[in-house]
Order: C-alpha cells, then structure tokens, then sequence
C-alpha cells in the first residue's frame, strides 16, 4: 500500500529510508507446489506434535503465566545435541531474530562488515536498519568465496553456509582461515541449510573466541511455523546477545516453541532420517533436471540453484507458477537467470519436472 507524503509525516525519518526485506510468497492456491521459500516437505517428529498437546492438555493453566525468559530447558537440549556448554547457546524467535541480535552485538563498528555480493537478502536490511556500513565482495565467477578477499580492515564477516540462494558449501578449513585473518571481528557463520550435507563450524567454538554461528530449526527441523533460530559461541559472545535480547524482548520464546524445539532436539533419529530423505530427493532431482539442459550449482542445501541456457529463468517462474508451480526468481544482476528451488518430496519434484518438460 502506497501513503501520501502528509500521512508519512508521522513516520520516523530513518523508517521512510527502510527497504525492508521482501518475504518468500505464501499464496493460499488450490493444489500449489510450493518450492519458493526452502520449507521442509516433511512434517515435524511426531514427538514434537505430542509435545505442543501436552502444554494445551497439562499446562493449559501455565499460559497465564509468562515463558521461561532464558528458555534454559530449550538451551540445554541443543547443548547436549550439538555438545556445547548451555553458557555457549543464544536462542531467538527464528533466526532472523537472532541475526538482528548479532548485528547489532557485534557489527556496529567503525569498518564495514564484509559478506558476499551474493547472499542472503536480509543482510542488507539489517544493515542500513541498525546503520552499519557495508563492504560486498563478489563470489568467483562459480559463485564461490575467495576467501584471500577476506583479509582486509573490516568490522564484522557474515558468511552463510552452504550459501544462500547459491547453495554452494565452503570447506571448514577456508572458514578456519577466515577467523584466523580477523582475530579482532566477530565471524559469523549463518549455517541455516548446513544439516543437507555441509560441515558444520560448531566443533571450533572451542579454539575460536571471535566465531558465532547461526542456526535454525526452521529447514531441517521442520519448524518454520514455530519460530525457533539459535546461535553458538563462547560465553563472552552469548552474554553480549542475551543483553541485546534483553534491552528488546525478554520473552521471545513462548511454551510451545519451547516444548516443540525440545522435543525435535530429542528426536535426534527422526531429524537424521528426514535429512537424509531431503538428500537422496535433491541428488535425483538434480540428475534429472541435467537431463532436460538445466545447469546446477552443487548444493548442499535443502534448495537447487538451476539455469537453463535456452530460456529466460523470469519467464520460466511465470510460466511454473500459471501451472501451480512456485519456485523463487531474484531480479538481480548475476543471478537474473537462475531460478531457486525449494527441494520437495520425490513427488513433488516429479511433479516439477513434467511440468518443465511441458514448457522447455
Ligand atoms: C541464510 C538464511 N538465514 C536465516 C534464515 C532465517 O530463518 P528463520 O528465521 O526461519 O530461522 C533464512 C531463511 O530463509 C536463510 O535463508
């Protein structure tokens, strides 16, 4: 909706600024395949279900009452799952919120923080919202970090991790290289896709005391309605974002994202099996999607970022989405003809690749 410049009157200046971050499509269409927006296609544990029952059947009267403000039972389940200190977990209303959180802990610098030309989209926002200036470096001509870029004056490095919406992994050891070029920034490491085969940066917390990494139970959990993000670091990190939380919303996670993320956190065997699934599912799609002249980025994600020499990819989402068919297209240089998509079930994907056959 557009308002008039005397309705903006009462606006803050710097919000007239604002470009806020465009979400993903939610439509409400009748028989849509929904690849846009790297939901799982997988229900949650059914352990996570019975949870969210038990705090409307035992804790119903509890609701009254306010959360745990330190989700501490939260905290120690993804402690002992990813085998860190509780004091070494920071947990957040999806990690969106715990990126804000990170942003304004660690970036507001006297340097520009650097990431990638290509990454993800909320970077930007949460940049010009909090002020922080910005230094983007361009991923090779494969899309991948180099990481030598890396080693020059800056005030912060986020790094997403497989990348998003290349879906391209980077080794540990050039992640290694990174924090050991920057002792005296913070490092972050967005690992929203990493549980679909890449390697995580939590085992070196320990040796790192600049190293923060993101996470999210929304992907690989199955949790994106809930709202559950975390962050992993050394305590003196975690202290600076539980002062961040705490000076913005004290109570970001409610009883049942609460009991849900600790049920999913220990329901380690259904997390793995459905992982697993997602992989096998991607690696076929891939093939066959090579098969009717699409080029694919090795991913490492739950989501394929494809082209195809022979048509125009802004033009191909329209025409998959006439057929019911939703995938993601970002208008912007580099990337403007590839398309994102969302890895579904084999059946979805099946269903994807018909419909392509039909309009290639
Ligand atoms: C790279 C990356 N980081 C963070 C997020 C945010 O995830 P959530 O807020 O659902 O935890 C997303 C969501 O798509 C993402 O792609």
């Amino acid at each position: 909706m557009k308002f008039t410049t005397e309705q903006m009157r009462f606006w803050s200046p710097a919000v007239r600024e604002l470009e806020p971050y465009t979400p993903g499509e939610q439509p409400k269409i009748q028989n849509l395949l929904k690849l846009n927006t790297n939901e799982n296609p997988y229900p949650p544990s059914p352990k996570v279900v019975e949870a969210v029952q038990a705090v409307l059947m035992d804790q119903a009267d509890a609701l009254r009452l306010y959360p745990d403000p330190d989700a501490s039972q939260l905290k120690q389940a993804i402690a002992a799952q990813q085998n860190v200190n509780i004091d070494q977990v920071f947990v957040g209303n999806g990690s969106d919120e715990v990126l804000a959180h990170i942003f304004k802990a660690f970036f507001i610098q006297d340097e520009p923080i650097l990431y990638p030309d290509i990454t993800y989209s909320f970077y930007p926002v949460y940049s010009q919202f909090f002020g922080i200036e910005t230094k983007q470096i361009p991923l090779s001509d494969d899309f991948e970090i180099k990481v030598e870029d890396y080693r020059q004056a800056n005030g912060g490095i986020i790094i997403t991790n497989p990348n998003a919406p290349t879906s391209i992994a980077l080794p540990l050891q050039q992640i290694e290289q990174i924090l050991h070029a920057n002792p005296h920034r913070v490092v972050v490491i967005d690992e929203a896709y990493v549980d679909f085969g890449a390697e995580s940066a939590v085992s070196l917390v320990e040796q790192y005391d600049n190293l923060v990494i993101c996470q999210t139970t929304s992907k690989s959990r199955s949790l994106a309605g809930l709202r559950v993000g975390f962050a992993i670091a050394q305590a003196h990190l975690i202290a600076a974002l539980e002062a961040v939380k705490n000076s913005f919303n004290s109570y970001p996670m409610d009883r049942f994202a609460i009991a849900a993320a600790v049920a999913s956190f220990e329901d380690q065997a259904y997390f793995e099996a459905q992982c697993q699934k997602v992989i096998q599912s991607r690696d076929k799609l891939i093939e066959n999607l090579k098969e009717i002249g699409f080029k694919v980025l090795p991913s490492k994600a739950n989501f394929i970022f494809v082209t195809h020499p022979a048509r125009d990819a802004a033009e191909l989402a329209t025409q998959l989405r006439e057929q019911g068919v939703l995938v993601r297209y970002f208008n912007k240089p580099r990337i403007d003809q590839y398309l994102r998509i969302t890895i579904g079930t084999d059946q979805q994907n099946q269903r994807l690749v018909e419909t392509l056959k039909t309009l290639l």
